[in-house]
């Protein structure tokens, strides 16, 4: 028996209906559609409104997506990991509660925190599972609803981000297609740089840290541009090196939507057109765990089995990586 891979069989996404545009934005801080565009390249993201509608619920509609697409019974998931940095709850996991929305009777289930690299993390983990042979059918879902952490009075973050979910269903195949290999790295050091300073156990909820906006989303915006560029470009260049692959061999680039500029950075890096590399940011802005697999839910019809697929994220912590798909299906 040859080595089994894990196989991305499925995808499925959801954003929510409500757009907020940079024509709204305008009315809300002092900022403009031009500025927000030409250094980010986001035109609209998308706001989950609604009482109690958090993380979970957007993961649930997602995943939902994926099996009526693909009309597979819930109860034969083996396992659900959830990527998020905007769980419903400290605790239990979100994770659990998307199981449990879905009908995944016979699955365990956990989250994986990695911010903006959460959903490379939690895909190379459920790819072990199968790898092993210890499961048949995993999920992988990345949910955020980051209108929860942000502060809309912050002129320098509330233009960036948005709410969503995507999620990949992966199996084991003995074909040469799945995940192939993965470059994976963090350095916590970066945590001063980008990270949100009360409501853990160093600092806990109270009126003061309210009243200190201290709940919300702090992030040095040039600092983390430039350890992005760098990293997310030198990762996507050495798992191309490290698979014999040229610019030409690679079908898409998969990047994670932080901002066009960075986005634009790793493809040169890679030898890419733009034809190549999958966009959804001037839609969706950053949605933190969603961007990737929000990629391959909207390019789903476009790919080719045995095409090669180079995702990449740069993210809070700091996390960041590659991980190179081989695509296993037509649509
Ligand atoms: N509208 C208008 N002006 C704005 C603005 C806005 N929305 N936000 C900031 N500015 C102003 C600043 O106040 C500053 O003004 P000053 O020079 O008078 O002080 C000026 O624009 C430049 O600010 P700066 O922070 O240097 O802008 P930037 O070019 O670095 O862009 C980000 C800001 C946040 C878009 C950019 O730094 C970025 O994308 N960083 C990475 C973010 C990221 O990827 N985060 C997620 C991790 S994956």
């Amino acid at each position: 028996m040859g080595k089994i891979h894990a196989a991305i069989t499925a995808v499925g996404g959801y954003v929510p209906e409500y757009i907020l545009t940079n024509q709204e934005l305008e009315s809300i801080v002092d900022t403009s559609d031009e500025w927000i565009t030409s250094r980010t390249g986001i035109k609209e993201r998308r706001i989950l409104k609604g009482e109690g509608l958090g993380t979970s619920y957007m993961a649930t509609q997602a995943i939902n997506n994926l099996l009526q697409k693909k009309n597979i019974d819930p109860a034969s998931i083996d396992l659900l990991i959830c990527a998020t940095t905007t769980p419903d709850m400290q605790f239990p996991a979100t994770a659990n509660l998307i199981a449990a929305n879905c009908g995944m009777t016979n699955a365990f289930s956990y989250d994986i925190s990695a911010a903006c690299s959460g959903f490379l993390y939690a895909l190379n983990t459920g790819a072990q599972f199968i790898e092993s042979g210890r499961n048949k059918r995993v999920i992988v879902v990345g949910a955020d609803k980051m209108s929860s952490i942000v502060d809309y009075q912050d002129r320098t973050t509330c233009i960036i981000f948005g709410d969503g979910a995507g999620a990949v269903l992966l199996e084991p195949s003995e074909e040469e297609v799945g995940v192939l290999d993965a470059i994976l790295k963090s350095d916590g050091n970066g945590w001063v740089h980008l990270h949100q300073k009360a409501g853990g156990s160093v600092k806990p909820a109270s009126i003061e840290t309210v009243m200190a906006k201290e709940h919300y989303i702090y992030q040095e915006g040039q600092t983390v541009f430039k350890f992005a560029v760098k990293n997310m470009a030198d990762v996507s260049a050495q798992i191309m090196e490290r698979n014999g692959l040229s610019g030409d061999d690679v079908a898409w680039l998969v990047p994670h939507q932080a901002n066009l500029r960075i986005i634009s950075a790793t493809a040169d890096r890679m030898n890419l057109p733009e034809e190549k590399v999958m966009l959804n940011i001037q839609r969706y802005g950053n949605t933190t765990s969603g961007t990737i697999p929000l990629c391959l839910w909207e390019w789903e019809s476009q790919l080719k089995k045995g095409d090669n697929l180079i995702l990449a994220a740069f993210g809070g912590g700091f996390t960041w990586g590659a991980t190179y798909v081989k695509w296993a299906y037509n649509s």
